[in-house]
């Protein structure tokens, strides 16, 4: 029987990946995209699939309940990527991760439930775990949310929980490492870093350079969602880890040598504050529901570096046309740069 999912997001980063994957994997599964088109919502990262029968684009904003209604109408399954998710702007402006990241997904939950959903996917995030020094947190571990992107993905994660205890709304919630790969918006270190050095302009790491993040391949996210959609169990959450726990300064290092370019365009400036020394997730939960990365993080990383020089065509005009993006760089690089 054809299934029709709704992916709200999909013209991100993760959700376009996602939105591509799911129309490979599932030829008979009908795709419903509900995205507001925010700075980071790009239609040209879908252009391959949009003539698809099988694929509709709705713009509009998951906080509408009109919106999602509509948007949801004949749909059996749903994974809500929708997000406000960059931590500096959170720095910067936090209003509107609040309403996106917690009142969005509540209006999603709603209709959800209302509609009887077969399953919905909350993709949180690892950040709602906080810093980790030694050892790796689990699925049981406390939420210590130490940034306002971070609190507002935890009250989204915990909305999502308490549909399933209280109305058993078939939830599942997902909280992936730091994604990499095609479509990322160049705001984020790796997309930010490989396209300033591909320009010649400095990379700004911040602080000592030290700062742990795990890399997970977007495709093994994809495939992780989709796993989770058809086997994850209600009202339980996955950690989502690609194994690849690097300090910035070594993927930094990796980036240049890559693309044959010196180390001289490092630059250090001013740490993020409250900058979150070290993430790192168990996925043993995952892996044991038959869930492993597939990606080597050197091979991932090469492509995803030959991706943005092959395709600048891509980031660009973002970079260079869209004043959004340039109030955004000056406003948080300006200061650290000069
Ligand atoms: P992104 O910023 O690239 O894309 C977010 C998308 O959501 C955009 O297309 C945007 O237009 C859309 N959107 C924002 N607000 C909306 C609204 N109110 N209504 C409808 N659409 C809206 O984000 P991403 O990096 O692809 O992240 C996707 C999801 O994965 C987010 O929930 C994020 O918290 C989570 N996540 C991301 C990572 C990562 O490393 N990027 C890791 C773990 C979890
Ligand atoms: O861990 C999952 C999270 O990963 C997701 O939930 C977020 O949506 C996603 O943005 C990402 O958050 P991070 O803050 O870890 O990603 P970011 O790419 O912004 O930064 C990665 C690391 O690089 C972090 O330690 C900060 C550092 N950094 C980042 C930028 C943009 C720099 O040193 N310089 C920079 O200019």
């Amino acid at each position: 029987m054809t299934s029709r999912i709704l992916i709200t997001g999909g013209c991100g980063f993760i959700g376009s990946n996602f939105v591509r994957f799911v129309l490979a994997e599932r030829p008979d599964w009908e795709v419903v995209n509900l995205d507001k088109l925010t700075y980071a919502g790009r239609l040209e990262n879908l252009k391959d699939v949009e003539h698809d029968p099988r694929y509709r684009f709705v713009r509009g904003d998951i906080c509408d309940p009109e919106v999602v209604r509509a948007a949801m109408a004949g749909c059996q399954l749903a994974a809500n990527f929708a997000a406000e998710t960059h931590v500096d702007r959170s720095l910067l402006v936090a209003g509107h991760f609040i309403d996106t990241d917690i009142k969005g997904v509540l209006v999603l939950l709603e209709e959800a439930r209302r509609v009887g959903l077969e399953r919905f996917v909350q993709i949180s995030t690892d950040e709602v775990y906080g810093s980790i020094g030694e050892g790796s947190f689990t699925e049981e571990s406390v939420l210590n949310p130490r940034n306002p992107y971070a609190a507002s993905k935890a009250g989204g994660d915990r909305l999502a929980f308490a549909f399933w205890a209280t109305y058993k709304v078939p939830v599942v919630i997902t909280r992936a490492s730091n994604n990499y790969g095609p479509y990322q918006y160049p705001e984020k270190l790796i997309p930010l870093f490989v396209t300033n050095a591909l320009r010649d302009e400095p990379l700004p790491l911040y602080g000592d350079g030290r700062n742990v993040r795990d890399w997970l391949h977007v495709l093994d996210h994809c495939r992780a969602v989709l796993h989770l959609l058809e086997y994850g169990v209600d009202g339980e959450v996955y950690n989502i880890a690609g194994g690849n726990e690097r300090e910035n300064i070594s993927v930094t290092r990796e980036v240049l040598r890559l693309l044959g370019k010196p180390e001289s365009l490092i630059r250090p400036v001013a740490d993020r504050v409250g900058h979150d020394r070290r993430y790192s997730l168990d996925a043993a939960k995952l892996r044991a529901l038959g869930w492993g990365p597939q990606v080597p993080f050197e091979r991932g990383l090469a492509e995803t570096v030959r991706w943005y020089a092959d395709n600048d065509a891509w980031w660009r005009p973002i970079k260079d046309h869209d004043g959004e993006f340039r109030r955004y760089y000056q406003e948080q690089y300006g200061g650290r740069l000069s």
